[in-house]
């Protein structure tokens, strides 16, 4: 869907915008959820999780801004997460995967942009990252005899997970009519600029 929508005119610079938009309602959701972490160990790599987030927040704000000095960020919005410890990992075990899918698919749309694809491939490396522990802690919590709690926690991620994709599907359907107005319109320009 995003290679579709890479032809809108103006689309990469205001990604940035949505991608710092991302990655601020990761910080936020990690921060409500740090309360509920007990385990010290656990608590030690979520701080170092919620700086990352930060970090990649401020590098997408600064490549925004100098595009759109002037421009409103769009605003981050806080998600609701789960208050059972099982289920906020799971669900932010699936959350990595996606982020780290997704900034693998839009480092190659930014060729154009050296800027942008360096600093994709950071963050690339931290959401690998926080893909991996968070897998290993759910294996590890698993199998220390709560593997049917976390089958269960990551049947509950895989729910969610599957509602917000279906809720992009109609993102993307709102943008087809101009993806084709798009589409129709650019051929007949360049007749034009031949003539
Ligand atoms: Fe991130
Ligand atoms: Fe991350």
């Amino acid at each position: 869907m995003v290679r579709q929508r890479v032809r809108l005119p103006g689309w990469h610079e205001q990604a940035l915008g949505v991608l710092a938009k991302a990655e601020a309602d990761g910080v936020r959701m990690l921060e409500a959820a740090l309360p509920a972490i007990a385990d010290s160990k656990l608590r030690r790599i979520f701080l170092k999780h919620i700086e990352d987030e930060k970090r990649h927040t401020q590098g997408f704000t600064d490549l925004y801004r100098a595009y759109f000095p002037n421009a409103e960020l769009p605003a981050s919005t806080h998600t609701a997460v789960s208050t059972n410890v099982l289920e906020f990992l799971a669900f932010l075990e699936i959350t990595e995967v996606r982020g780290e899918q997704m900034i693998e698919n839009y480092r190659e749309l930014y060729a154009k942009y050296p800027d942008v694809q360096a600093f994709m491939a950071s963050v690339l490396r931290d959401e690998r990252y926080h893909a991996s522990y968070l897998h290993a802690q759910l294996d590890g919590l698993a199998s220390q005899g709560l593997e049917n709690d976390v089958r269960a926690a990551r049947r509950a991620a895989l729910a969610i997970d599957t509602q917000g994709f279906i809720s992009q599907i109609f993102s993307f359907v709102r943008v087809v009519p101009r993806l084709l107005w798009h589409a129709l319109r650019a051929p007949s320009a360049s007749r034009v600029s031949q003539t």
